[in-house]
């Protein structure tokens, strides 16, 4: 069976945007349930400044906790600049990944810079990260459509996706950021990304705003991609890009997969209850569709 690999992205984009405000042990809890379940990648936090992103002030106190509870566990960080990277170190990060938008609009909105600059600190971080020794991912956001701008030129997206490639990025993550891609714009622009760029270092981060996370993860199976953003119970969504909801919910995504003679090494029933758990912590339940299904359908 061919693996997929899925890093859970729900201690960061699914806590991030999130009213009730997680303390450090809950999200610990969060990531042993995960791991548990089976998961063996998780993007468990941001560097950010606590004023634009409250919910992730804690960085600094959570890492280290979850790299002594789970030092077998991949646990990567986002970072938006130098300084962020620079606390990540001193919180004994081993993985980083810089945050890139593919318009001017959304690098002003989210991390204060315009595309230019934005580009260029994401180069020097990736560059010091890796005189550190830390593997890297490079998001390139909006890459479909952007909220501010409309729809994001294909052109753009390669063109910023060869950059984070030239500069060593471990992997290239294509963010549907506002859920808005659609299959075959999926096949279309992972397609065109997958000719320029080896499969292993490129995955795809997808949101379910308009329910079409299922259909785009399928579509880009179908040109080769294997490497997977999920957030457990579908929670999840940018603070900076209006109307973006949760992303692909992992037992989702999950099922997807395994149903099709995938293996991911992920527990469903496993996931699902974790999914159970983080929404009765944020007060709501998870949106992911198996989470409300309950699982397998019957055998035998
Ligand atoms: N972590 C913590 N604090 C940071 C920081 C970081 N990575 N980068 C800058 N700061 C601090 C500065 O030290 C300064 O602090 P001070 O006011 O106490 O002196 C303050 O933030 C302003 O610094 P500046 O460089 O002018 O940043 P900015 O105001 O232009 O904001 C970002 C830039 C990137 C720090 C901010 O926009 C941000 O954190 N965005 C978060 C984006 C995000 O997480 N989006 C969701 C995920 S994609
Ligand atoms: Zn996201």
């Amino acid at each position: 069976m061919e693996h997929i690999h899925i890093t859970d992205v729900a201690p960061r984009d699914g806590l991030q945007n999130q009213p009730v405000h997680l303390d450090a042990q809950a999200k610990l809890q969060l990531a042993q349930l995960l791991a548990k379940a089976g998961v063996r990648s998780i993007e468990a936090t941001s560097f950010v400044s606590p004023k634009a992103v409250p919910q992730m002030a804690d960085a600094a106190e959570l890492l280290p906790l979850l790299r002594h509870a789970l030092p077998d566990l991949r646990t990567s960080v986002l970072v938006p600049n130098l300084k962020g990277l620079e606390r990540a170190h001193s919180a004994g990060a081993t993985e980083i990944a810089v945050v890139l938008s593919a318009t001017e609009t959304m690098n002003r909105k989210n991390i204060n810079m315009g595309l230019d600059q934005a580009t260029e600190v994401s180069e020097q971080t990736l560059a010091e990260a890796h005189k550190l020794g830390l593997r890297t991912r490079a998001y390139v956001a909006v890459a479909f459509d952007c909220p501010f701008e409309g729809e994001t030129p294909l052109d753009e997206v390669l063109r910023l996706a060869h950059r984070m490639h030239r500069a060593g990025a471990g992997e290239i993550v294509i963010a549907d950021t506002i859920g808005s891609a659609s299959p075959g714009m999926v096949k279309q622009r992972m397609g065109a990304l997958a000719e320029a760029i080896a499969l292993d270092r490129l995955s795809i981060h997808l949101h379910d705003t308009r329910g079409m996370a299922v259909a785009n993860a399928w579509a880009a199976l179908e040109v080769g991609i294997r490497r997977f953003d999920a957030s457990v119970g579908g929670i999840g969504g940018c603070p900076f890009a209006p109307g973006a909801t949760g992303n692909i919910a992992t037992e989702d995504l999950v099922y997807m997969l395994e149903r099709a003679g995938y293996s991911t090494g992920y527990d469903l029933d496993a996931l699902i209850e974790t999914a159970r758990w983080i929404g009765e912590k944020i007060g709501r339940p998870a949106p992911s569709a198996l989470s409300r299904a309950g699982g397998w359908p019957k055998r035998g």
